[in-house]
């Protein structure tokens, strides 16, 4: 696929067939995810495949209590109304899941590009997260993004070291459906899309 096709193409997918996800596309995902850029060379990111039902069950427990925090911070009724009507994760219904850390124990005493600024460690995870998401689109599979989740509990689910911050927890799967060829937020007039990026020239 062309890589423009395939930029375009990509969307947060919360809807999924039951086919399964073969073994190579994962790790093929994984190892353009692994090939992006990092601060530093630190790459940070840690994923935690999850394929077990029952982990699945304890993100969604987590994901259904942040998500009804969420509805109440929704003042506007018509929002409220539009807003309870949306799918906004996969985890039970795609046959895996990534979740996404970012080991800040890659700092050492001195990572290039990170002074004053440790954020850096997390924009690299988003870049591996990005090329995960364009290899699954390219490869036929899609995945949507779920960061409606208490991260601190998140990280407890998972047991993991002290210096991995979560990310999120994508859903992986062959999509059911491309939105209209738009994003699904867009197609149910939560929001548009702008037409053009803001740029601006000095
Ligand atoms: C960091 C991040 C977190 C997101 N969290 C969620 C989420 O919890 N649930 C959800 O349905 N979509 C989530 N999304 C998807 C966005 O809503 C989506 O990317 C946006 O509406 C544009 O749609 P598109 O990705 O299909 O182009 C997230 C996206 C990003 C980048």
């Amino acid at each position: 696929m062309d890589l423009y096709d395939c930029i375009y193409k990509r969307r947060d997918t919360r809807h999924f067939t039951e086919a399964e996800v073969p073994e190579a596309v994962l790790l093929k995902a994984l190892d353009a995810a692994h090939a992006a850029p990092s601060v530093g060379l630190s790459e940070p990111w840690r994923f935690v495949v999850v394929q077990s039902t029952a982990r699945k069950k304890e993100i969604k427990a987590l994901f259904n209590a942040s998500n009804e925090q969420a509805k109440l911070g929704i003042t506007d009724k018509n929002q409220s109304t539009l807003y309870n009507t949306f799918k906004l994760e996969a985890i039970e219904e795609t046959p895996l899941g990534i979740a996404i850390f970012c080991d800040s124990s890659t700092l050492d005493n001195f990572t290039i590009g990170t002074i004053g600024n440790t954020s850096t460690l997390e924009w690299s995870c988003a870049c591996a997260v990005q090329n995960l998401w364009l290899s699954l689109t390219e490869q036929g599979f899609g995945a949507g993004w779920v960061s409606i989740l208490d991260y601190s509990k998140f990280e407890k689910l998972f047991d993991v070291p002290k210096a991995w911050k979560s990310l999120g927890y994508m859903c992986i799967g062959k999509p059911a459906t491309d939105y209209g060829r738009q994003p699904m937020l867009q197609k149910e007039k939560w929001k548009s899309r702008s037409k053009k990026p803001y740029v601006e020239y000095v």
